[in-house]
C-alpha cells in the first residue's frame, strides 16, 4: 500500500490570490506525519509541487476560441501536466492525493485517473457543481467548469480543446455523484437535469440524513469500479471552513464530512482523492487554522482514521 501526494499550486481557475499556498501549508502542518500516524504501514511518497509550461498552441486555442473565459491556456497546460503526473503516480503507487490549488485541477486529477483506470466512479463533494460550459459561466472562472471537461456527454462543448488527445477516456454520467450542493447556477441546474446527473444537495441531506445519502451513493456506483473523491473544502460549512474563495453557509458539518469520507473509504475502492480550495490568504489566522484543521481531519478519515479507535474490530451490531 502506498500513497502518492502531488501539490498543485494553481490559482488561475478563479480570481483570488492564496489558494496556491495550500499544498506547502499542509506540508508545514505535517500532512505526511499526520497520515502516517493514521496507518503506520502506509508508504507515503510526496512528489512535491507540479510544474507546467504554456505553449503557443494553447495560447492560440485561447485567442481563437476561449478568450471569453479566464486563463484557459494556463488551465490546460497545468491539467495536461497533471494528467501525466497522475498516471505516473498510479504506476508507482496504489493511491494518490492531489492537493490544490483551486478546483480547476479537478479536471486533470480525475482525467489522469481515468487514463490509468478507465472504469472509474467520481464522488464530487462540493457546495458547487463546477459543471459550467465556456458559454454558460457567469464568472468566467474555470474552477466552476472542470466537470464539463470530464463527462462524456459534455466534452463536445469543448471541441477546440483537443480533449481526445490529452484525455481520451472520459466519465459516463451515471458514474458521477454530487454531495453537498447548495449554490448551483441556473444553467448548471439545467444541464444537470437535461443529462440526468445524480446530485445530493443539502436539502436532500436534511430530508433523509447522511447515512441514507451514503447508501444511495454507493448503490448508484458500479461496485467493480475504483472511486475518485474530489473534495472541495467549501462543501463544509463556512464555520468549519471559512478560508476559501467561495464560502457558502449552511454546509456539511465536519462530522457529516467525516462520515461521508469514512463510508467511501470503507469500500476499499478509493484510489484517488483531491482536496482543493483552501485559501490561507482569506480570513484571520484563526480562520486559516480552523480550515486547515478541518481539511486534515477529512484526509485522516479518508486514509484510515477510525473514530472508534484503531483496534475496534468488535462488532457492536450497529
Ligand atoms: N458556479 C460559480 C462559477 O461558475 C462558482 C463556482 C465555485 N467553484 C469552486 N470550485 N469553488 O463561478
Ligand atoms: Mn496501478
Ligand atoms: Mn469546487
Ligand atoms: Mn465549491
Amino acid at each position: 500500500q502506498s500513497l502518492a501526494i502531488i501539490g498543485v499550486p494553481f490559482a488561475k481557475g478563479q480570481s483570488k490570490q492564496g489558494v496556491e499556498l495550500a499544498p506547502d501549508l499542509l506540508r508545514q502542518r505535517n500532512l505526511t506525519q499526520v497520515l502516517q500516524s493514521v496507518d503506520d504501514r502506509l508508504v507515503i511518497n510526496d512528489y512535491g509541487n507540479l510544474k507546467y509550461s504554456v505553449d503557443e498552441r494553447l495560447l492560440k486555442q485561447q485567442r481563437e476560441h476561449y478568450s471569453h473565459i479566464r486563463n484557459y491556456a494556463d488551465f490546460m497546460a497545468c491539467n495536461r501536466a497533471l494528467i501525466g503526473q497522475v498516471q505516473k503516480m498510479l504506476e508507482q503507487n496504489s493511491q494518490f492525493l492531489t492537493i490544490g490549488g483551486d478546483h480547476a485541477i479537478g479536471f486533470g486529477s480525475v482525467a489522469g485517473h481515468l487514463q490509468h483506470t478507465p472504469n472509474l466512479s467520481l464522488v464530487w463533494i462540493d457546495a458547487h457543481a463546477d459543471i459550467n460550459l465556456h458559454n454558460t459561466s457567469q464568472s468566467g472562472n474555470i474552477h466552476g467548469m472542470p466537470v464539463s471537461f470530464l463527462l462524456e456527454q459534455l466534452r463536445g462543448t469543448w471541441q477546440h480543446a483537443g480533449l481526445d488527445e490529452i484525455a481520451p477516456n472520459c466519465l459516463p454520467k451515471d458514474q458521477l455523484v454530487y454531495i453537498g450542493l447548495r449554490d448551483v447556477d441556473p444553467y448548471e441546474a439545467f444541464i444537470m437535469n437535461k443529462i440526468g446527473i445524480r446530485a445530493y444537495a443539502m436539502d436532500s441531506i436534511d430530508r433523509v440524513g447522511v447515512p441514507k445519502i451514503i447508501e444511495m451513493t454507493l448503490d448508484a456506483l458500479n461496485p467493480q469500479n475504483k472511486i475518485h473523491v474530489s473534495f472541495d473544502i467549501d462543501a463544509l460549512d463556512s464555520h468549519v471552513a471559512p478560508s476559501t474563495g467561495t464560502a457558502v453557509r449552511g454546509g456539511l458539518t465536519l462530522r457529516e464530512g467525516i462520515s461521508i469520507v469514512e463510508a467511501l473509504r470503507d469500500t476499499k475502492r478509493v484510489q484517488g482523492v483531491d482536496l482543493v480550495e483552501i485559501n490561507p490568504k482569506l480570513g484571520s489566522e484563526h480562520d486559516v487554522r480552523t480550515t486547515v484543521d478541518s481539511g486534515l481531519e477529512i484526509l485522516k478519515s479518508m486514509f484510515g482514521y477510525r473514530r472508534s479507535g484503531a483496534w475496534s474490530n468488535i462488532d457492536t451490531g450497529i
